[in-house]
């Protein structure tokens, strides 16, 4: 019988959750695909995650194709029968067992709710077929099953998932299997502490910095896959010179594509900013600003979506560094560009505006794995801890109405 339980390794599971659930977002069909799923126990756990992240109707949308070749491991009663013994259920949390499951008429067994059994589908499928059950997946999951083949197998395998999955879709493993490096070209590691990968390179962030001897701000090239040419290649800010031409120029910035296509500036102090009449020059940019200011053609908005990259990001006013500066949030990348917006306030003290209190309680109910800042290296631990530490502090200081005493 297949070794597996509920809520087996939860960590790669919530992970991939959290990755999925704003990658799918406002899609009618959701396709998933749990391979070598044993007796149902992980499916159903992975469904349940799914409820308790996703609005009532997207899950309604989602769709788990849960298969495994069913070598004599129950798999094929266990799954008609649709009722777990108590001994299997114990190490759900309790609130979610009370939940999703109840009793079954048969002593000691508990059935699982319709509202997930209905997002299931079970079948027979062995992976060394080599076929896929079905395409456009939005996320492959094949836990502690890989582990059972041979080397060569195994790339055959997971070059089978990435022919399944839709592009920027997602393949979770367990946190003991590893890449094999052959293939790792076609995936991206979604992050360092868990085994989820994303097809294709996704958005790439190259950071440039003008010239270490001159005071300038970061300047930021946002690349999605080198051959997609509905993907932006974005400058963010442009640093205070014109070293910036030169650093691009010696990137791979895409095949038959523009090598800075528009230019979003977080605010427009002149670290930031005093290099872009060169930049205008050499590659002919859109150039997207909050405030109007020479060499910008195009306003920003607070709330509004512009795509970098291969992502969308959404425009936040952030008041109080400048009365222009923006950040720009990525949802579906869990990402945040902050210019100089300080989200990093170490003690309460000093005077701030309401509006910048404000925009930083915007900010804590995001979700964001990396800052990328203006100045300094990225951040990628805690992320969320620091702005809500930053906001704790900022309330706990002066707070003043408007800036007419600032
Ligand atoms: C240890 S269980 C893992 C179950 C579940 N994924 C988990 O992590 O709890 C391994 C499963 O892989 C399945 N399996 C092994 N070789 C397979 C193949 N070639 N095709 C499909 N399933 C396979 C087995 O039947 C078994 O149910």
């Amino acid at each position: 019988m297949a070794f597996t339980y509920f809520f087996r390794d939860m960590q790669i599971l919530e992970l991939a959750v959290k990755h999925v659930v704003p990658y799918v977002s406002g899609r009618s069909r959701i396709k998933i695909w749990d391979a070598g799923c044993a007796m149902g126990p992980e499916p159903y756990s992975l469904a349940i995650v799914f409820a308790e992240n996703m609005g009532q109707f997207g899950f309604k949308n989602l769709l788990i194709h849960a298969s495994d070749y069913d070598n004599s491991n129950g798999f094929g009663e266990t799954i008609a029968a649709e009722v777990y013994a108590e001994e299997e259920v114990k190490r759900i949390p309790a609130d979610i067992l009370a939940k999703y499951f109840k009793p079954n008429n048969r002593m000691g067994y508990f059935e699982i709710s319709p509202l997930i059994r209905e997002r299931l589908r079970f079948q027979h499928h062995d992976l060394l077929s080599l076929s896929p059950i079905a395409q456009d997946f939005s996320l492959i999951i094949c836990k502690n099953v890989l582990l059972h083949f041979q080397y060569a197998e195994r790339i055959e395998v997971i070059k089978m998932f990435h022919s399944a999955l839709a592009e920027g879709g997602y393949f979770a493993t367990e946190h003991t299997q590893k890449m094999p490096p052959e293939i790792a070209h076609l995936f991206t590691q979604v992050s360092p502490d868990g085994q989820l990968f994303k097809k294709g390179d996704g958005m790439r962030v190259k950071c440039l910095v003008s010239d270490k001897n001159v005071y300038s701000s970061h300047a930021y090239l946002i690349l999605g896959e080198w051959n997609r040419l509905e993907d932006i290649n974005t400058l963010l800010d442009v640093g205070s010179n014109n070293g910036i031409v030169s650093r691009v120029a010696a990137m791979a910035t895409g095949f038959g594509k523009h090598a800075v296509e528009q230019v979003v500036l977080t605010h427009s102090h002149s670290d930031h900013t005093a290099g872009l009449a060169s930049i205008i020059e050499r590659y002919r940019p859109r150039v997207y600003a909050f405030a109007p200011f020479e060499g910008v053609d195009h306003l920003l908005r607070d709330g509004q979506i512009i795509r970098m990259g291969d992502q969308d990001f959404e425009v936040i006013h952030a008041p109080w560094h400048s009365d222009d500066s923006i950040c720009l949030y990525c949802a579906a990348e869990r990402v945040l560009f902050s210019g100089d917006t300080p989200l990093h306030i170490r003690t309460p003290g000093g005077t701030y505006l309401r509006s910048f209190a404000d925009f930083l309680e915007r900010l804590c109910l995001l979700q964001i794995d990396v800052l990328y800042t203006g100045h300094d290296s990225p951040v990628t631990n805690d992320v969320n801890g620091l702005i809500a530490q930053t906001l704790t502090n900022v309330r706990q200081s002066r707070i003043m109405e408007t800036a007419g005493r600032r």
